[in-house]
């Protein structure tokens, strides 16, 4: 039989507590253990931000941190972007500026602008870019994601 720790962290500000496997990742435990099924999975190693969910203030890949490394953190996942139900913001823009196409890419996109902004609630163009280079578009709606970045940022209008 396989490993296993109990573990409790916040998750989108509420209190989850389990069994993991000391082999699961973060990214395992969110989609399968807590089916918050926004945050996706696709390469696995880091490279192409589809997985990105913010750790005690930080942006991380949640494929590449296991899932007892998290034991005790504050968590937030695209699902806690909503306020009372409603798109955030932000959420809005996406939809608003068409910088949602599959969307596979847009949850890691979304928590990385989000990240981005809490801390820098004016970036310029390069500093969004750079805020979101871990965080690939197979689509390539880099410009329009750009844009809904911008328009919740008051730079321009939605
Ligand atoms: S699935 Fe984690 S970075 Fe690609
Ligand atoms: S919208 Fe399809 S990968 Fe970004």
């Amino acid at each position: 039989m396989r490993e296993s720790h109990r573990i409790a962290f916040n998750v989108n500000g509420r209190r989850r507590s389990l069994d993991v496997a000391a082999h699961h990742t973060l990214l395992d435990v969110i989609r399968d253990d807590l089916e918050l099924t926004g945050t996706k999975e696709c390469c696995l190693v880091g490279e192409c931000g589809a997985c990105t969910v913010i750790v005690d203030g930080r942006v991380v890949d949640a494929c590449l941190v296991l899932a007892v490394e998290a034991d005790g953190a504050e968590i937030t996942t695209v699902e806690g972007l909503a306020v009372d139900g409603d798109l955030a913001a932000l959420q809005a823009a996406f939809l608003d500026t068409g910088a949602v196409q599959c969307g596979f890419c847009t949850p890691g996109q979304l928590i990385a602008a989000h990240a981005l902004l809490a801390e820098n609630p004016h970036p310029t163009i390069a500093e969004i870019q750079e805020g979101l280079a871990g965080n690939l578009c197979r689509c390539g709606c880099y410009g329009q994601i750009t844009e809904a970045v911008r328009a919740v940022a008051g730079e321009i209008a939605p």
